[in-house]
C-alpha cells in the first residue's frame, strides 16, 4: 500500500468515526439576546452543558436588552421557513407562537422529568399551551429593584431611598455632589421598566394589576395613573443628557464606577456587578424599588423549541430542555445571571443576600397576592398591547410638551391593541 492510499484509508476511518459520533449528537441553534458581560457568562454555562452531552451549540445572539430586536429577527426567520431549534421566548408570547402551530410539544420531557411537581404553578401555567408544555423555564428575575453605589451615597450625604419622597431627596443630594443621580439608557423598554416600578410603588399592587395586567380602562384613566405618570416624568430630571441610546449595561457600569448613584433595573443588573468582581452589600446594594418592598414583579426567562423533522436535532433539543431544568444548571446559570432558580426546593447557600431576599419574597408575595407579572418584560399582556403601551410611555418620557393627561389617553388607546 502506498502512502497516499494509507492516508486516504485513515481519512475514511476518521470520517466513519465522526459519522458515528454525530449519529447521537446534533446541532442546536439557539436564539437569545444575552450579550452583556453577566448575560454572556450565564449563556456560556448553557452552551457548556449542551456541549458536555456531545451536541453542537450554534449561537444565534441578537443584541438588544429586553429582546425586542431578537423577537423581530425571530419572526422573519420563522416566516421564511428557517426557524432556529430553540429561542428565548417569554410570557404570553409563548401562547401566541404556539397558536401559530410552530412550537414543539415538550410533554414527553416534562412528564419524564416531573416538571409539574418541580415548578411553582404560576410558572408552569406560563409554560403551557392548552395544557401542554411548550417551553422550558430557565430562571426567575425580579424586576422591581433599585441598585445603588454606597460610596456615591456617602459622598452625597444621603441615604438609599425606600419610597418615592426619599428617592427625590436622595436624587437632589446626589446631583449637588456632582454625581448623576439616576443611571438610565435610551431604549423604550428601559423607560417602561422604570414606569412599571413607579406604577407599583406609587399606585400599589391592586392598582398595578388593574392598570397593567387587566388593562382596565377606568384605572388607566384614574387620578392615581396621573400621579404615577407625573412621578415617572420627574425621574427623568435626574438622568444625564447622554442617556438616549445608552444600553442598560452601560448604565449599570455608571453605578459600578460611582459616576451614577442608582439604577432602577431588574436583577440581570446584578450579573453585571458580579461579572465586574463587585460584592453585594459592600460595593453595591440592592433594595426594592421605592415603595415596592412588599411586592414582586416577576420576569421568567424560558426557551421554546421549534418543530424539527431531523431526528438527531430532536434528540439534541430534548437534551437542552432536560439540561435547563437540571439542578446544576439552574444554580450555575442564576449565579451568573443575577436571577434565582425557577425550580422549587433548590439550595440557596451559594447565592448572595439579594438572591436570597428575592427567593424569600417570591414565596411570600405568592401568598399575599403581591406577586405580579412584569409588563415591561413581556409577562403581563399580549405582545401587541405591550408594544403599543411601551411606545406611548416612551413618547411621554421623551416629550417636553405632552401632559400626563395626554399620556393617559394614549396609554388607554394603546391598551386596546390586539
Ligand atoms: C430578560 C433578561 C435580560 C434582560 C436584559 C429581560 O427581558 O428577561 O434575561 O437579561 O432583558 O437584556
Amino acid at each position: 500500500m502506498n502512502r497516499i492510499s494509507k492516508n486516504s484509508l485513515r481519512a475514511v476511518a476518521l470520517a466513519c468515526a465522526t459519522l458515528a459520533a454525530s449519529a447521537q449528537a446534533g446541532e442546536v441553534e439557539v436564539l437569545h439576546w444575552w450579550t452583556s458581560g453577566g448575560e454572556a457568562k450565564a449563556v456560556g454555562s448553557l452552551k457548556a452543558t449542551l456541549q458536555a452531552k456531545g451536541h453542537t451549540w450554534k449561537d444565534f445572539a441578537v443584541a438588544g436588552g429586553g429582546g425586542d430586536s431578537a423577537m423581530t429577527v425571530l419572526k422573519s426567520r420563522v416566516v421564511s421557513g428557517n426557524a432556529p431549534a430553540a429561542a428565548q421566548i417569554k410570557g404570553p408570547s409563548l401562547q401566541e407562537w404556539a397558536a401559530e402551530g410552530v412550537l414543539a410539544n415538550m410533554d414527553d420531557v416534562a412528564k419524564a422529568e416531573q416538571w409539574d411537581s418541580l415548578l411553582p404553578k404560576v410558572v408552569s401555567d406560563i409554560m403551557k399551551y392548552k395544557g401542554n408544555y411548550i417551553a422550558a423555564p430557565v430562571n426567575v428575575h425580579r424586576v422591581n429593584w433599585l441598585w445603588a453605589n454606597p460610596e456615591a451615597f456617602k459622598k452625597a450625604g444621603t441615604k438609599v431611598p425606600t419610597n418615592w419622597d426619599e428617592f427625590f431627596v436622595a436624587a437632589e443630594a446626589l446631583k449637588k455632589a456632582g454625581i448623576v443621580p439616576v443611571a438610565h439608557g435610551g431604549q423604550n423598554w428601559q423607560d417602561f421598566t422604570t414606569f412599571e416600578a413607579v406604577a407599583l410603588g406609587v399606585g400599589g399592587t391592586e392598582f398595578y394589576k388593574k392598570a397593567l395586567v387587566q388593562l382596565d380602562p377606568a384605572t388607566i384613566s384614574s387620578p392615581t395613573m396621573e400621579k404615577v405618570l407625573t412621578t415617572f416624568k420627574k425621574v427623568k430630571d435626574y438622568t444625564d443628557k447622554n442617556a438616549p441610546g445608552r444600553d442598560w449595561n452601560l448604565a449599570t457600569a455608571m453605578v459600578i464606577k460611582g459616576e451614577a448613584g442608582m439604577q432602577i433595573m431588574g436583577d440581570w443588573a446584578k450579573g453585571e456587578f458580579v461579572a465586574a468582581g463587585k460584592v453585594p452589600g459592600k460595593d453595591f446594594v440592592c433594595v426594592a424599588a421605592p415603595g415596592t418592598a412588599k411586592a414582586y414583579t416577576f420576569n421568567i426567562d424560558s426557551f421554546a423549541l421549534f418543530n424539527q423533522r431531523d431526528a438527531e436535532k430532536t434528540k439534541a433539543r430534548k437534551d437542552l430542555a432536560v439540561a435547563i431544568m437540571s439542578t446544576e444548571f439552574q444554580e450555575t446559570f442564576s449565579l451568573n445571571k443575577g436571577s434565582i432558580p425557577v425550580r422549587l426546593n433548590m439550595k440557596m447557600d451559594k447565592f448572595d443576600d439579594c438572591a436570597k431576599a428575592s427567593s424569600a419574597d417570591f414565596v411570600a408575595t405568592a401568598k399575599t397576592g403581591a406577586l405580579v407579572p412584569s409588563i415591561a418584560h413581556g409577562m403581563a399582556v399580549n405582545s401587541a398591547a405591550e408594544g403599543a403601551i411601551k411606545d406611548a410611555v416612551s413618547q411621554y418620557w421623551n416629550s417636553d410638551k405632552m401632559s400626563a393627561k395626554d399620556a393617559m389617553g394614549k396609554i388607554a388607546l394603546a391598551a386596546k391593541t390586539r
